[in-house]
């Protein structure tokens, strides 16, 4: 881990804006009586998205709003990468992990293009003032190594070219869309599951009345590879799945209930539905299967369409959870 010490150059005071105050405070009645200190990581956060960094001064405030002693909110601050000792770019401080899995997986490229398109020499501020970078520790996505954190967001899956798109789309004004880089739904297998697929595992109906050894018999067996699911799902097979569930899942296809559905994508190709959170490629196949293809087709379902749909996926009120319904019409707006 690099040392982490405080910048030479520091403000003489901070103080926080009357609605960051208001906010702090309520903050800490969050806690019990005695243990304000537990607040000390939002507070401090607070104060960094205040000022753009974590100032020495800004660190003595926060020890004494919260009768800590400094060294103890010194500690927690030079400890987080998250809280930067130093100012950063105001458009993007790009932080990149360089632990193993990530370095495994071309981290050094990722840091490359950090020298090369931002500075050679980490925490050093453009002269425009709107980027930074750093090599930072493991920021615990190792899943989907190698990646960089930007404030809040992390992204993942890079390679050198979708790092310098993301430099690009930064400087135009835009945000990324945070995640995986890659077709690949958070942390999912890439290319769709490929064990424990059969969905009567998850409805309750192999307990059913049956012992324990049974249940547990009738699982393994189950669970069993099969060579259909060990191939990579190709978009055809997944059309094929979505026709066997049909009967599994009770839900009939000739339902009233089931949403409208087209034959074909209107030309210009069918949107991308794995834009819409719990939408993976497996799942964006089965909704093709069933004619649907546009964001704006899902944003008009109504209840009764969101339940046979739910139903016929298997998924207990996942599509209201996930508001797939307010997602599609967002994403409906915005220009292809
Ligand atoms: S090693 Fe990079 S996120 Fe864990």
């Amino acid at each position: 881990m690099s040392v982490r010490r405080l910048d030479k150059v520091q403000p003489d005071s901070f103080k926080f804006s009357t609605a960051n105050l208001k906010w702090a405070k309520a903050k800490v009645k969050q806690y019990p009586k005695g243990k304000q200190a537990s607040a000390v990581i939002p507070i401090l956060w607070k104060a960094q998205e205040q000022e753009g960094w974590t100032s020495e001064p800004a660190i003595r405030y926060v020890a004494e709003m919260l009768d800590m002693s400094y060294i103890r909110v010194l500690e927690v601050a030079t400890f987080y990468t998250m809280f930067h000792l130093s100012p950063v770019g105001k458009v993007a401080h790009i932080q990149v992990c360089g632990t193993t899995p990530c370095q495994l997986r071309g981290s050094e490229n990722l840091l490359k293009v950090c020298k090369e398109r931002i500075s050679e020499k980490p925490h050093t501020v453009t002269a425009d003032g709107n980027f930074s970078w750093e090599e930072v520790e493991c920021l615990g996505a190792c899943t989907n190594a190698p990646m960089v954190q930007v404030v809040k967001d992390v992204y993942e899956d890079l390679t050198p070219q979708s790092l310098n798109k993301l430099i690009d789309d930064f400087e135009a004004g835009r945000t990324p869309r945070p995640g995986p880089q890659i077709e690949r739904q958070f942390s999912a297998p890439q290319g769709g599951f490929t064990s424990l697929t059969d969905p009567a595992l998850y409805d309750g109906s192999v307990l059913k009345g049956a012992s324990k050894k049974a249940v547990l018999k009738k699982v393994t067996k189950k669970a069993a590879p099969k060579k259909a699911v060990a191939k990579p799902v190709a978009k055809k097979a997944a059309t094929k799945v979505t026709t066997s569930t049909a009967g599994a899942s009770g839900a009939s296809l000739d339902d009233e209930d089931r949403p409208q559905a087209l034959k074909a994508a209107r030309s210009g190709g069918p949107d991308d539905l794995k834009l819409i959170s719990g939408v993976g490629p497996k799942i964006e196949g089965i909704l093709h299967g069933l004619g649907i293809f546009h964001f704006d087709q899902i944003s008009t379902w109504k209840k009764n369409e969101r339940d046979w749909v739910d139903g016929y996926l298997r998924f207990k009120g996942r599509i209201d959870r996930d508001q797939w319904i307010k997602q599609a019409k967002a994403l409906a707006k915005k220009p292809k």
